[in-house]
């Protein structure tokens, strides 16, 4: 469905992201893990062409995205930005009709749209849909992100930190009705995350980044049991709480 091949950036001189490559397939959820500043948003941004890389290319559905308009490429792929990118002066509901109304529907359906992805998301249309991004939770705030990328039902969605900014409680309440969103389940996705029980938990595979470069690509328990280097090894075996629930989630068993 969607394939990076040696993807490089270099700002400055420095090569911030290194001969990333991946493939995605359709329904798989590949999650980019690795600390601040290894590259993630940055390659995570190169697959919707908010950034260009300096060589390398992407692939969706076998077609070189840089052969396609940017603007009509991202209207076919949702997309949460980190710290949820509302814009501050559009209400809930011009915020998540941002790609219908670029993609010309009718004023109804995406009145129906709305209101549809409003409960999807677990908020009452009648509350939420005129008030504006500053007026709502941290919480409330990722979850119309998230509605506004599902808005034109892409088959494919890029996440950065969909829920960096949320406390731990809150976190884990979103991750699971997350993780039940049936409108997900079919999706593409790739999520960018630096916290490793929720890259275990969500995802179907896991890129892990250090400095720009791939030091394992696999699922969450090949990461887990058969690291291939060091870092790997260290990564998932800090004693963090979040390490330590995510080797729970699975049981010793390596098989
Ligand atoms: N426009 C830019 N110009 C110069 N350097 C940049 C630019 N954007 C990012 N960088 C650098 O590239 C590196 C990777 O940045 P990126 O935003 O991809 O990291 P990240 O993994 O998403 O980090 P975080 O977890 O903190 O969001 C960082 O060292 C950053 O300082
Ligand atoms: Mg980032």
């Amino acid at each position: 469905m969607l394939e990076a091949v040696n993807l490089t950036k270099i700002y400055n001189e420095l090569t911030v992201v290194d001969q990333v490559s991946f493939q995605v397939k359709e329904g798989e959820t590949l999650g980019l893990l690795g600390t601040s500043g290894c590259g993630k948003t940055t390659t995570l941004k190169m697959l919707n062409r908010l950034i260009e890389p300096n060589s390398g290319r992407v692939l969706i559905e076998g077609e070189d995205i840089s052969k396609r308009q940017p603007e009509k490429l991202r209207q076919r792929i949702g997309y949460v930005m980190q710290n949820s990118g509302l814009f501050p002066h559009y209400t809930v509901a011009e915020n998540i009709a941002v790609v219908p109304r670029l993609l010309g529907w009718p004023k109804q359906r995406i009145r129906d749209r709305i209101t549809e992805l409003l409960h999807l998301v677990g908020l009452s249309p009648e509350s939420f849909a005129h008030r504006y991004p500053q007026k709502l939770s941290g919480g409330q705030q990722q979850r119309i992100s998230l509605a506004r990328s599902l808005a034109a039902d892409p088959p494919l969605i890029l996440m950065d930190e969909p829920f960096g900014t949320l406390d731990q409680i809150t976190r884990s309440q979103i991750q699971q009705e997350f993780l039940q969103l049936e409108s997900l389940l079919r999706k593409t996705i790739v999520i960018v995350t630096h916290d490793v029980f929720e890259a275990v938990t969500l995802c179907d595979r896991i890129c892990l980044l250090n400095q720009g470069k791939i030091q394992q690509l696999g699922t969450p328990k090949q990461l887990i049991f058969q690291p291939q280097n060091q870092f790997v090894r260290d990564f998932l075996a800090l004693p963090t709480p979040c390490c330590q629930a995510s080797r729970k989630y699975f049981s010793t068993d390596p098989k």
